[in-house]
């Protein structure tokens, strides 16, 4: 999907399908803000069949202007808004994903379905280590089990999509460096910066995924993705250290902005683009190589989960992957991911 030419054309084809269910995750700023933008464009340019979109995050404020702005765009669509307090909280997410269902089933019946989940939420990079009250580091509980959560919860809704469902995690694919199989929390303290715990959260993202597309063959593509450099309000979060926003706004922007970046509009429409048929789910029968069909994280065309670049190409990392007993760490992540979310759903802190 290299050309912005094939990205529009792929955009109306979906539009044009089928109404679409959508639901950002971060959808208040940033790269979920700009994918809806680019949704709703896309269903008034070309005749779209039309859209709910649910956008959750935490300014009420910032969510209400954009449903105005979103609106403008395309009145014939709806838009709601989902408010969370703190998405590095899983009951928050938990609760976030039941405003959701309930909002869908009762309003919908029948039709109650997501045909495509994006999830952005968590901007900030380079944090020190800092434990929520559930026991998990914020940074890597904004970027991955949130996530992770968040597809589990709705995991009813996307098995009920026509198409079938797309989820896009949009973090830091392709950055695999070193793993602790046996500390993948990161709590020995010589084991965490955020560079460690970005790449714990990017091999987590694959082997959760493949096991997911695993157990749900034929239903459900997984997309982590790696945007580029897009420039939104999120770059000047007072989150950052000090230190990060000089170098970006004195140093980084000046010299390198312009060449570096995605346009924002751009990254909006690539991002849509990821439910097109290149990246479908696993087949019931297994990979077929078929034309036009994306290679996935096991290095077959077609094979569920895919890990990409910013224009949507794989990025795959198979040489971190050839260094793992790839079946024994598939299990190890996946036990450990919904153990965690066990604990906190029982009301305690989880400490593995
Ligand atoms: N932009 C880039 O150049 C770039 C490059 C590589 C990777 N990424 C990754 O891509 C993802 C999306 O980036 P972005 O640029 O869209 O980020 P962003 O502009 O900072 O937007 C983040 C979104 O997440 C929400 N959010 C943040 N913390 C939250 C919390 N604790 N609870 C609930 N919602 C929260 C924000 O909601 P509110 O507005 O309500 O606060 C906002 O909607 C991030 O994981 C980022 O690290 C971005």
């Amino acid at each position: 999907m290299g050309k912005l030419d094939a990205v529009h054309t792929s955009n109306a084809a979906l539009v044009q399908r089928q109404p679409l269910v959508a639901v950002f995750f971060g959808g208040t700023g940033g790269i979920g803000h700009v994918t809806l933008r680019a949704l709703a464009t896309a269903e008034v340019n070309n005749g779209g069949k039309g859209l709910r979109a649910y956008i959750v995050g935490r300014k009420a404020e910032a969510a209400k202007d954009f449903i105005a702005e979103c609106r403008g765009i395309y009145p014939g669509g709806q838009f709601k808004f989902v408010q969370a307090k703190d998405l590095s909280l899983i009951r928050e997410v938990d609760q976030v994903c039941a405003d959701i269902r309930r909002m869908e089933e009762e309003e919908e019946g029948q039709d109650a379905r997501i045909d495509y989940l994006m999830m952005g939420q968590g901007g900030s990079i380079f944090l020190p280590r800092i434990d929520t009250k559930e026991g998990i580091d914020r940074t890597m509980a904004l970027m991955y089990y949130s996530r992770m959560r968040a597809i589990i919860n709705l995991l009813p809704l996307l098995l009920r999509s026509t198409l079938p469902a797309t989820v896009v995690s949009v973090y830091a694919a392709g950055a695999e460096a070193k793993l602790f199989p046996e500390d993948l929390s990161l709590r020995n303290p010589s084991h965490y910066s955020y560079s460690q715990a970005r790449s714990h959260m990017v091999y987590m993202h694959t082997l959760f995924m493949e096991t997911l597309a695993e157990q749900n063959r034929g239903k459900l593509a997984l997309i982590h993705i790696f945007p580029g450099l897009v420039l939104g309000p999120g770059f000047q979060s007072p989150e950052y250290p000090t230190w990060f926003r000089v170098v970006w706004r004195w140093v980084f922007i000046p010299l390198f902005g312009r060449i570096l970046t995605v346009p924002p509009n751009e990254c909006g429409a690539r991002m849509l683009s990821l439910a097109s048929p290149r990246y479908p789910p696993l087949p019931v029968d297994g990979p077929k190589s078929e034309a036009g069909v994306a290679v996935g994280t096991d290095g077959r065309p077609g094979s569920g989960v895919y890990s990409l670049n910013w224009n949507a190409e794989s990025n795959r990392n198979g040489k971190a992957y050839q260094k793992i007993n790839k079946v024994e760490m598939r299990r190890k992540v996946w036990d450990h991911t919904m153990k965690a979310f066990e604990v906190i759903e029982a009301g305690g802190v989880f400490t593995e």
